[in-house]
């Protein structure tokens, strides 16, 4: 009698992987995806321009796809300017983290 059928060792079937799940969370975060900011690939990008006070000012949305976890943890734990605060879980920054970095073609 031979039954190995069951005994599969691969066991993420029907499971996404943390890096899809971070890709998710990325993309809808309670609602307000990063994506929305951080674009795609967490490049650096130009999210407005105004005039304040008669100069013309520029908010700059900084590339996040090459930063050291502690750093990436970091920004996501305080209030910052722009950026809302998201009191995302340890499991949550991990997982994203784990996308957007996979999302850096260049390596710098
Ligand atoms: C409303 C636009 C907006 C959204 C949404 C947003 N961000 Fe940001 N993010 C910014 C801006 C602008 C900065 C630059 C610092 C600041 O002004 O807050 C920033 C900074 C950061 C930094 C720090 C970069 C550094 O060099 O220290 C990280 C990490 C980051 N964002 C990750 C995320 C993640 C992950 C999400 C989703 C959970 C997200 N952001 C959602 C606009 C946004």
């Amino acid at each position: 009698m031979q039954d190995s059928s069951q005994d599969s060792t691969q066991d993420t079937d029907g499971f996404i992987t943390p890096q899809e799940y971070g890709a998710n969370l990325y993309e809808n975060p309670r609602g307000i995806g990063c994506v929305k900011c951080h674009g795609k690939d967490g490049e650096e990008t130009l999210l407005a321009s105004y005039v304040h006070k008669g100069k013309q000012r520029h908010i700059i949305v900084p590339r996040i796809n090459n930063l050291a976890f502690e750093t990436f943890k970091v920004a996501l734990s305080k209030d910052s300017g722009v950026m809302p605060k998201y009191n995302l879980t340890d499991e949550e920054i991990n997982a994203i983290y784990l996308y957007i970095t996979s999302r850096n073609k260049t390596f710098r």
